[in-house]
C-alpha cells in the first residue's frame, strides 16, 4: 500500500487508490480514500462514468399526474426535463432551448407549453417547436426542423429513471433481483404525499455511505431514533451489481411502520421488516410496510449535493382516517432525523480534507458502504 500513497493527485491516481483499497476482503475492509471526496478531478471522472452512463432516479411518476406537469434534474452538464405529455405517456428531454440554448424549465410545475424564458420560443409537450416569435421573416429558419432531443425514460416500481446512455439494459433488467426480494411490498402503489428539496454541504457519496448503514444510528440519532434501534435487529447481506440493502427488523414504533391490517400482500416477519435500499448511483429508498421516505442526489460540485427528498404512505394506509395524523408525526421525526444526519455527513466532509485523516476499518454493519466503494472503484477504473 505504501506506493500508493504516492499516486499522483490526478483522477486516475485517486482511483488506483480507491481500487487498491477496495481489494482487501471485507473482514479488512477500510473506508473509502479521502481524496475521492475532495477531488474535482475524481468528480469529473465520476460525472463521466457513472452519471453519464447510468440510469438514474428522477422521482416518483405518481408526482407528475396530469398533463403539463414536469419535474427537472441534471445529469452532469445536461439540464433534463421529464413531464407528463398530452397522451399521458412520461417523456424526458433536453431542457436547453434550440434558439441561443437557454435552461428552459426551473424546479416543478405544470405548463401547457415550454416557453423559453429568453426569446419567448415555445415548445410542445412532445418537444416540439410550437412557436418563435419574429423568425417567419429569415427564410432560413425552418420551425419544423426543431424539436427539444429526446432522453431516454423508464418507470420501474413507480420511479421515473433517465439516462444519456442508448446502450444500458432495461432499468427493470438491472433491478430484476431487486424488484424480486422486495416483491411483498408492493412499492409501485405506494402514493407520495410530500416532495421537498435541500442542498447539504458534503460530497454526494458520504451522504449516500451515511443511509446505506445503520450502524450511526444508536450515536448519532441518540436524541431521536436511536434508543430504538439495536444494532443486533440488524442484516447486512452482501450487496449486488446494481444496489446494496440491509433489512432491520423489528416491531416499528410508528403504527405506520408495520403493516396496515388491511394489507394481505406481506406475511410473517414481513409486516414488521424494514428495507433500506440503496440503488446505485444516487436512489436511497426507506421501504416498510405502511410507509416510504427516499433521498434522490445530485452533487454540485466536490462539497455540495442536492437533495431530492420525499416519501408517502402504502396504498392500505392513504385510505385510513389516522394516516394522516401519523404520517404529520413522522415527518416531523423525519425531519429531526435528518438534521441529524446533516450534521454528521457535513461534519465528515471536514474531516476528511483533514491532513492527518485516514480511512479506518469498517464494521460488519457496514457491508454496503464495502459494496457501494467496490461499485465507484468499478466504475472509475482506468487502467
Ligand atoms: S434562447 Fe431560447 S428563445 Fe432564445
Ligand atoms: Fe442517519
Amino acid at each position: 500500500m505504501a506506493a500508493l500513497a504516492d499516486s499522483p493527485d490526478t483522477a486516475s491516481g485517486i482511483a488506483r487508490e480507491l481500487q487498491a483499497n477496495c481489494e482487501r476482503p471485507f473482514e479488512d475492509a477500510h473506508a473509502m480514500p479521502p481524496r475521492v471526496y475532495t477531488s474535482d478531478a475524481f468528480l469529473a471522472l465520476e460525472q463521466r462514468e457513472i452519471f453519464s452512463k447510468e440510469w438514474l432516479c428522477v422521482g416518483r411518476a405518481s408526482s407528475l399526474a396530469n398533463a403539463g406537469d414536469y419535474l427537472t434534474a441534471q445529469i452532469d452538464a445536461q439540464p433534463v426535463v421529464v413531464l407528463r405529455d398530452e397522451h399521458g405517456a412520461l417523456r424526458a428531454m433536453s431542457n436547453v432551448c434550440l434558439h441561443r440554448m437557454s435552461v428552459l424549465l426551473e424546479g416543478r410545475g405544470n405548463v401547457r407549453r415550454i416557453v423559453c424564458p429568453y426569446h419567448a420560443w415555445n415548445y410542445a409537450l412532445d418537444g416540439t417547436l410550437a412557436g418563435a416569435p419574429m423568425m417567419d421573416r429569415q427564410p432560413g429558419f425552418c420551425k419544423e426542423s426543431y424539436r427539444l432531443p429526446q432522453v431516454r425514460c423508464e418507470v420501474w416500481q413507480g420511479w421515473i429513471y433517465v439516462t444519456l446512455n442508448a446502450d444500458l439494459p432495461p432499468v427493470a433488467t438491472q433491478l430484476e433481483e431487486l424488484t424480486r426480494l422486495i416483491e411483498p411490498y408492493g412499492m409501485t402503489d405506494y402514493v407520495e404525499t410530500f416532495h421537498e428539496a435541500h442542498v447539504w454541504n458534503t460530497n454526494w457519496k458520504i451522504l449516500a455511505e451515511n443511509f446505506m448503514e445503520s450502524y450511526h444510528l444508536p450515536m448519532l440519532h441518540r436524541a431521536t431514533v436511536g434508543p430504538h434501534s439495536r444494532l443486533e435487529e440488524m442484516e447486512c447481506p452482501p450487496g449486488r451489481p446494481a444496489f446494496n440493502y440491509h433489512w432491520i427488523t423489528k416491531e416499528a414504533s410508528l403504527p405506520i411502520g408495520n403493516a396496515h391490517p388491511d394489507n394481505t400482500r406481506l406475511q410473517g416477519h414481513w409486516r414488521r421488516t424494514t428495507a433500506l435500499l440503496a440503488i446505485y448511483p444516487t436512489h436511497l429508498v426507506t421501504l416498510t410496510p405502511g410507509y416510504f421516505w427516499y433521498l434522490l442526489l445530485q452533487p454540485r460540485g466536490v462539497g455540495q449535493v442536492e437533495i431530492q427528498f420525499g416519501g408517502g404512505l402504502s396504498p392500505e394506509f392513504i385510505t385510513d382516517p389516522k394516516a394522516a395524523d401519523y404520517m404529520a408525526t413522522l415527518k416531523t421525526l423525519l425531519d429531526e432525523v435528518n438534521a441529524e444526519d446533516r450534521h454528521g455527513v457535513e461534519s465528515v466532509f471536514r474531516g476528511v480534507h483533514a491532513p492527518l485523516a485516514k480511512p479506518g476499518n469498517l464494521s460488519h454493519l457496514e457491508r454496503p458502504n464495502y459494496d457501494f466503494a467496490r461499485y465507484v472503484a468499478q466504475r472509475t477504473a482506468t487502467s
